[in-house]
């Protein structure tokens, strides 16, 4: 390993510090913008991921401008850090709560490179390698940039949907009381609809529309003082009512029962 006794070479390792840092970062923002659910967020990871990838190319020219091979040095702080970010996203529940770790993991990663590029763009004004510091400098801006849009999208909307999200064990009860809720709709629409079937098998029907399980309509229109239809003949009339005199008497006994409540 190289010696590290001068500024220059300092300023050297820095360089290609940050240019494995930005080449992680690029392998990483899919990821992210992937793992995002808001829309906005995935667009500004996106949107990262494209000024990353500039500064690679910055990097890579800057060293080239001092006569050196483009190479990096492993960046053991961002690999840290993403890792570290790793698992707290993939541990955190999907959706808003999940956006919020995405947020903080991206803006850990970005103070570690503005503390990065703050330092080299000190040394390389001090070291006369005023076009690089402009550069340095440039991209210190846009790292500052990103990470202001972070904080914006995280405090206009993330963090407070987040802070809304219930916690997954009072998700589960609310399922359950949902659940208990629309069984005894669903068991009162029931009871609701039986008591009806019990009217339109003892002629007490009311609408046209009703038919019988043959097709036909199950009766005539109740006439205007509200009485019940009857079939036309008196066979017809014992044909209809013989097999349904048990729910007929039944009905009767529910349409009394209610009408005395
Ligand atoms: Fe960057």
């Amino acid at each position: 390993m190289a010696k590290v006794d001068t500024l220059q070479s300092l300023f050297l390792e820095e360089l290609r510090d940050l240019l494995d840092a930005e080449k992680q970062l690029v392998r990483t923002l899919p990821k992210l913008a992937r793992m995002a659910t808001a829309p906005t967020l995935a667009a500004a990871f996106r949107e990262h991921l494209e000024q990353t990838r500039g500064h690679v190319t910055r990097l890579e020219q800057a060293l080239e401008g001092l006569g050196l091979r483009a190479s990096s040095k492993k960046c053991v702080g961002m690999q840290g850090l993403i890792e570290d970010g790793q698992e707290t996203i993939e541990e955190a529940e999907d959706g808003p709560v999940r956006d919020a770790a995405l947020i903080g993991a991206a803006q850990r990663a970005e103070h570690y490179e503005m503390a990065g590029y703050g330092t080299a763009r000190t040394f390389a004004t001090l070291l006369g390698h005023a076009a690089i510091a402009s550069v340095l400098e440039s991209t210190l801006n846009e790292e500052k940039a990103a990470d202001a849009k972070l904080t914006g999208i995280a405090e206009a909307m993330v963090n407070p949907e987040a802070a809304a999200e219930p916690p997954h064990g009072d998700r589960s009860s609310f399922a359950a009381r949902t659940a208990e809720w629309l069984g005894s709709t669903a068991g009162a629409a029931a009871g609701q609809i039986g008591r009806f079937a019990g009217r339109l098998a003892g002629g007490g029907q009311k609408t046209a529309s009703s038919t019988t399980r043959t097709g036909r309509p199950a009766a005539r229109k109740t006439s205007a003082t509200g009485s019940a239809a009857r079939p036309r003949t008196a066979a017809k009339r014992r044909s209809a009512q013989a097999p349904r005199a048990a729910a007929a008497k039944t009905a009767g006994r529910a349409r009394k029962n209610t009408r005395s409540r």
